[in-house]
């Protein structure tokens, strides 16, 4: 394989263009067969890649530093230089990063909100992350991350995006509603409309409504600050403690933010008063505005897996190779299996990052976010988003 390598392309992240889709070529995939080419490339320099996607942290900033007094938890910014195989981003997307803890033999998974503007291939983006209180990479990624360190990375994806762009303008106004950490996304989005001469003056106003505990916790203070003074046609509006979101306060800044383009992303309960607001009369069925777009960091509670109207739920959820089974309960068969003191492997638990995948060998199970239900041998299945439906056998 060594004759194939180039030197890195500009930036040092990766072999040059040509020689990258030779690496990428079935040739090569056979040539390096069982393997394959990334594992021989990562032996050389852990920053080349033909497939696979990985990132040397550049360097990491403490955005707050948490208050054990108050509960508020330490956040940092990692600037992550990617390897020549990343696609860029859209902002608003989100990345899932693998880490190796510790101690621990395995790669544990979570997904990140890209908080830099929109990328391009191969370029630098960053990451803003809160260290949750007894959360396992949050934690590491905040507290222990070094410049030099290399994380594993999926492409960028999702669909909570800023649709609208300068190459497509529109006269509608947008709004951003976020609370805590929730700011990333959005914090991507005014980044990139700002570096990519949004303009204000043209009858198009950004509202951004950000909740945090208080001063001393909010993320990405000064360049908030900045924005706020600057004639840029983007008003922010930064509430504290017991400053909670109101209809009415909404109402006031923006009067027809049923109408306008809103981007949601925050903890469940400022999400729960933003839907009130955004949901429509009962005599139409309250339906939302399909002008809300969310985003969750967090599960919303998982619907159980319930039978049809008037019918029991019935039926045992075995995990074969553990040896241990239970009543099946209507939730997750990731939280039956943690219920039985199993440790399967987890990531986003919402169904996004493939992380939890496991073989239901027999049985019936239901999407507990769909509410589909099936009964398929052999079946790949994410145990996070699935309940068992009746007697069920996961590889597990
Ligand atoms: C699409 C998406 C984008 C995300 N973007 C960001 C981001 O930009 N910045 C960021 O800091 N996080 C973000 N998250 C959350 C992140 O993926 C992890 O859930 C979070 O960092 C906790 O992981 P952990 O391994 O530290 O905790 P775990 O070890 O998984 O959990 C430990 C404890 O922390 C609690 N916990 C886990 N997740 C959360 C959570 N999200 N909120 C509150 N408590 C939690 C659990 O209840 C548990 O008690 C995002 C999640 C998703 C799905
Ligand atoms: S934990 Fe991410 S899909 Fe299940």
């Amino acid at each position: 394989m060594s004759a194939l390598i180039s030197p890195p392309a500009p930036g040092g992240s990766g072999p040059g263009p040509v020689v990258g889709r030779l690496l990428r070529s079935r040739l090569a995939a056979a040539l390096a067969t069982p393997h394959g080419v990334d594992r021989y490339l990562e032996r050389f320099n852990p920053m080349w890649a033909a497939h696979e996607v990985r990132a040397r942290v550049v360097s990491v900033h403490r955005e707050t530093s948490g208050d054990a007094a108050t509960g508020s938890a330490p956040v940092a910014t990692l600037t992550l230089q990617p390897t020549s195989t990343w696609r860029g981003h859209r902002a608003g997307q989100h990345v899932l990063v693998g880490v190796e803890l510790p101690g621990t033999a395995k790669r544990h998974t979570r997904a990140f909100s890209i908080s830099s503007a929109a990328s391009a291939p191969g370029e630098r983006f960053t990451l803003t992350i809160r260290a949750h209180d007894e959360g396992q990479v949050s934690s590491y990624l905040v507290r222990e991350a070094r410049p030099g360190q290399l994380l594993h990375l999926s492409q960028a994806q999702g669909a909570f995006t800023l649709i609208e762009s300068p190459a497509t303008p529109t006269i509608s106004r947008l709004l951003f509603i976020t609370g805590g950490s929730g700011i990333t996304p959005a914090m991507s989005m005014v980044r990139t409309l700002l570096r990519d001469g949004y303009d204000g003056h043209a009858g198009r106003k950004v509202t951004f409504l950000h909740f945090a505990r208080g001063p001393e916790d909010q993320i990405f203070a000064d360049e908030l600050a900045a924005i706020a003074e600057a004639d840029n046609g983007v008003d922010v509006h930064l509430r504290y403690g017991d400053q909670r979101f109101s209809e009415f306060e909404l109402r006031r800044l923006v009067p027809d933010y049923r109408d306008t383009d809103t981007w949601l992303c925050g903890p469940a309960g400022l999400v729960e008063l933003v839907k009130d607001a955004y949901a429509g009369p009962e005599s139409s069925g309250g339906a939302l505005s399909p002008r809300l777009r969310m985003e969750f960091f967090k599960p919303a509670v998982a619907r159980a897996a319930q039978p049809a109207d008037g019918e029991e739920l019935t039926g045992e959820v075995t995990f074969a190779r553990s040896g241990a089974s239970a009543p099946a309960s209507g939730t997750s068969l990731l939280q039956q299996a943690e219920e039985l003191g199993l440790k399967p492997d987890f990531g986003c638990r919402m169904g996004i990052c493939f992380s939890c995948t496991r073989t239901k060998t027999a049985g019936a199970v239901r999407n507990v976010l769909t509410g589909e239900e099936s009964s398929l041998p052999d079946e790949e299945i994410r145990i996070c988003v699935t309940a068992a439906a009746g007697d069920c056998h996961i590889d597990l």
